[in-house]
């Protein structure tokens, strides 16, 4: 598979390095408007064919596939020009600016009959899939609540509001685990320019089986933060990314604190005297399972790859971008009334 990317800028690179890495794929064109950008693209891949014309790359008959990592505004424009120009596509994060935009990149790939996938990297790390197959076996039982601290300073590239930039993460890994949409959003800011573009958020995502998801969303903190607990009716998870050992640590036993109803130890909490109540933080075991350890945009350009060998569907689709688009827009129109929840559109 010989793959042109688009955009040589803050992640560009990563990807021209993974890709690199996978047998039976090739860096064949790299297109980088910026001058001082495309001349160390040339110098880090000197086999590779650099353009600063992205008409070039896309057009270019030594091009099964291209990935886009150029900033949200040019996503649709250049995707669609490479679908339509026969090439299969990998688009950044988040997919498209507006879910018309997504609907109508997803149409064309149905019609072209082309792969069309968007990296929602945590779908691809070893948490996340260790935390999917825990909920399809129910292990974690009924999801209640997911609360999630994803704050960084920056950034200092990018032009997207921190909605745009960091929920997205979110917005997938719950997508992966709960495998539904929320049905309302609620959005409030902080910032210059709160109501538009914040730079801190606040986000409530209700779904329609109960599930609350919290998102607090920083682009002013000066510690890196991805933290996520998950409180289920079986267990309660807690999960940080930021973290080398121990990504994720499951507690049993979570609902009802003090043996609460329908908890191991119920009784015994009964037989106490009012006096003798012991308050317990833990109910059961901690387990913290061993995960792969595998750089997840690894995963990402591999997945990519076998889904256009094999004509296969992606696991992060056009639909699955889609439907993360949505609960963005859901979020904008909840931020400018002033966080009023507002309801996601259908997919
Ligand atoms: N998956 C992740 O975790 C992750 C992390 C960071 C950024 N991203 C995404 O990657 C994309 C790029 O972000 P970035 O931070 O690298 O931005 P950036 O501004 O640092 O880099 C974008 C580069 O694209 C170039 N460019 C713009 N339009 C072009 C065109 N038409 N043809 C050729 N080159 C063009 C710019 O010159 C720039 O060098 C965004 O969609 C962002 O959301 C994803």
């Amino acid at each position: 598979m010989r793959v042109a990317l688009i955009g040589h800028g803050y992640w560009g690179p990563n990807l021209a390095r993974n890709f690199g890495a996978i047998p039976g794929v090739r860096l064949a064109r790299v297109c980088e408007r910026d001058a001082e950008r495309s001349a160390l693209a040339q110098h880090l891949y000197p086999w590779a064919q650099v353009d600063r014309d992205s008409e070039a790359s896309i057009g270019a008959a030594d091009v099964d596939a291209v990935a886009i990592a150029t900033p949200l505004a040019t996503h649709f424009e250049l995707a669609r020009a490479a679908l339509l120009a026969g090439k299969h596509v990998m688009l950044e994060k988040p997919i498209t600016a507006t879910s018309a935009q997504a609907r109508e990149l997803i149409a064309i790939a149905q019609h072209e009959r082309r792969v069309l996938m968007v990296d929602h990297p945590f779908v691809y790390g070893a948490a996340v899939a260790h935390l999917h197959a825990m909920v399809a076996r129910g292990e974690i039982g009924a999801l209640l609540h997911y609360d999630s601290d994803r704050a960084n300073l920056g950034p200092f590239h990018g032009e997207d509001d921190v909605i745009w930039d960091l929920a997205v993460h979110d917005l997938s890994i719950l997508d992966r685990l709960t495998a539904s949409q929320p049905a309302r959003v609620s959005a409030i800011g902080a910032g210059a320019n709160a109501a538009r573009d914040p730079q801190i958020a606040h986000l409530l995502l209700h779904y329609d089986d109960g599930l609350l998801a919290h998102l607090h969303l920083s682009w002013l903190s000066p510690v890196k933060q991805r933290r996520v607990t998950l409180a289920g009716t079986r267990a309660l998870v807690f999960y940080d990314e930021v973290q080398p050992d121990e990504k994720l640590r499951v507690y049993a036993g979570a609902a009802g604190a003090d043996g609460g109803p329908g908890t191991p130890g119920a009784g015994q909490a009964d037989a106490l005297g009012p006096n003798e109540r012991r308050s317990s933080y833990r109910l059961g075991d901690m387990v913290s399972p061993r995960l792969a350890v595998h750089e997840p945009l690894h995963e990402v350009c591999s997945h990519f790859a076998a889904c256009v060998r094999d004509g296969a569907q992606p696991l992060t689709d056009g639909a699955a971008g889609l439907r993360t688009v949505l609960v963005l827009e859901a979020a904008a129109r909840s931020l400018a009334r002033g966080g009023d929840a507002v309801q996601v559109e259908a997919v």
